[in-house]
């Protein structure tokens, strides 16, 4: 369709590339999987993605609709951290700093398969909607979720094709989860790039996310397994819990850690866990597998959102691609916050109090909360507790036979810890 085929938008494709804004801004390469072959750069992933868009893979899916001449076609347990590990299994921070990247050189061309779909099932006549999702697709993205299905596909010995439709169906899930997210905290950058609300309100990113949910389920219906429809519906309907349950917790210095987990593994770790557990379903292996996937998933999500949340503290924006400061201006009770009070002194909490709970905060405050949870080292606690969570995850690996799919996926789960964005 015409209108379909103006909405993916070659303005999509000089935003990803324009320079960063000064200081503030990055540009979707910032966020590409580049890894170095033979001491060339190669990329990967999301690098493939942002690239194509806007040149050969956007010229692709073109002609391809041009060809068809109408129409698109289209193709647990989070707490029982014990800390234990490692002997023996996967050895991932000896000499060198865990990556993406052994997952992205596994993977091969099919995350660029993955990104080509997402551009072609993001498609409608309705010329917002790829405006829109493009805007946020092209903006970069570690593509984490999806890699980790194809990589469990792989670790389960799955050779079949359906995989890569289940892996955009779940970052279709996350995207949208994205811009639902970022209208409820009202942030104002994403992937290095103001949010979808900052561009064009309120409204029509949630209107997005919607259709980007449905079409998750398009193409889970299209795979046709019962099976895997039930877990990643319900990893949406948790996810949604997730955020409501945040909304309850917000501006409660009382929220107890349980209470904080509860959230994360709902928000966060449950994609993650139904991401990597598809794998095994796939592959059609024995419970076991799905279970031992489950765990890996939710342990490594887990890790991955306290990660998130110390980095608001921490990060440096350019390379976050996000704003720092967003939970405390929104009375967010994260881990540091939670550790920083239980450590504080009376004066501490009384500052707690005011800008969490009663949200009276002023010029200066979310450097002095900056100061505090570092001064309490509750940031230093948030990364150790994520480091148990990501040994549990790697552990929950053993029972596949060691190998290149196992020790890529050992350190994708590593690099949650290690990662600056
Ligand atoms: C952001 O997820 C939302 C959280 C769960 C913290 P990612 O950090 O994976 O976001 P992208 O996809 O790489 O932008
Ligand atoms: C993750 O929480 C939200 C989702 C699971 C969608 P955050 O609110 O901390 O994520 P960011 O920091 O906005 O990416
Ligand atoms: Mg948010
Ligand atoms: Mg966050």
């Amino acid at each position: 369709m015409v209108v379909e085929d103006e909405a993916v938008d070659p303005r999509i494709a000089q935003q990803s590339l324009q320079p960063r804004k000064a200081d503030r801004i990055v540009g979707a390469q910032q966020f590409l999987h580049r890894r170095d072959v033979d001491g060339e750069q190669e990329t990967c992933g999301g690098a493939a993605l942002d690239r194509s868009l806007g040149h050969s893979m956007l010229v692709r899916v073109r002609a391809r609709q041009a060809d068809r001449a109408g129409g698109p076609a289209d193709a647990q347990n989070g707490q029982e951290n014990s800390g234990a590990l490692v002997a023996g299994v996967d050895r991932v921070h000896v000499g060198r700093k865990p990556s993406l990247d052994p997952l992205c050189r596994l993977l091969g061309d099919e995350l660029e398969r993955v990104n080509q779909l997402i551009v072609q099932r993001m498609q409608s006549p309705v010329a917002l909607i790829p405006q829109l999702a493009g805007y946020i697709v092209a903006g970069g993205g570690k593509r984490l979720r999806p890699m980790l299905t194809l990589g469990c596909a792989r670790l389960c010995g799955y050779r079949g094709g359906r995989h890569i439709a289940l892996a955009a169906a779940v970052e279709f899930i996350h995207t949208a989860t994205l811009l639902h997210d970022d209208v409820v905290d009202a942030s104002d950058l994403r992937r290095g790039r103001d949010t979808a609300n900052a561009v064009w309100g309120n409204k029509p990113p949630i209107l997005v996310g919607d259709f980007l949910f449905s079409r998750s389920f398009e193409l889970m219906v299209a795979d046709g397994s019962l099976r895997i429809l039930e877990i990643l519906s319900r990893a949406s309907s948790v996810i949604a819990e997730g955020e409501v349950l945040q909304l309850m917790t917000a501006n409660d210095t009382r929220t107890s850690e349980a209470a904080y987990l509860a959230v994360i593994q709902a928000k966060t770790a449950e994609l993650f866990a139904a991401a990597s557990r598809i794998g095994a379903v796939m592959a059609e292996r024995p419970l076991e597998e799905e279970e031992a996937l489950d765990r890996f998933g939710r342990n490594l999500g887990i890790a991955f959102q306290l990660v998130d949340d110390m980095l608001d503290f921490s990060a440096h924006p350019t390379e976050l691609g996000k704003s720092i400061g967003n939970d405390f201006r929104d009375g967010k009770v994260t881990l540091p916050v939670l550790v920083a009070f239980a450590r504080g002194d009376k004066g501490e909490r009384a500052f707690w109090r005011r800008t969490i709970e009663k949200q009276d905060q002023r010029a200066g405050d979310l450097q002095q909360a900056i100061d505090l949870v570092e001064k309490r080292g509750a940031l230093a606690e948030t990364l150790s507790r994520a480091r148990g969570y990501v040994a549990t995850a790697i552990g929950a690996l053993s029972i596949f036979r060691d190998g290149t799919e196992r020790r890529a996926l050992s350190d994708a789960a590593a690099f949650a810890t290690e990662r600056g964005f």
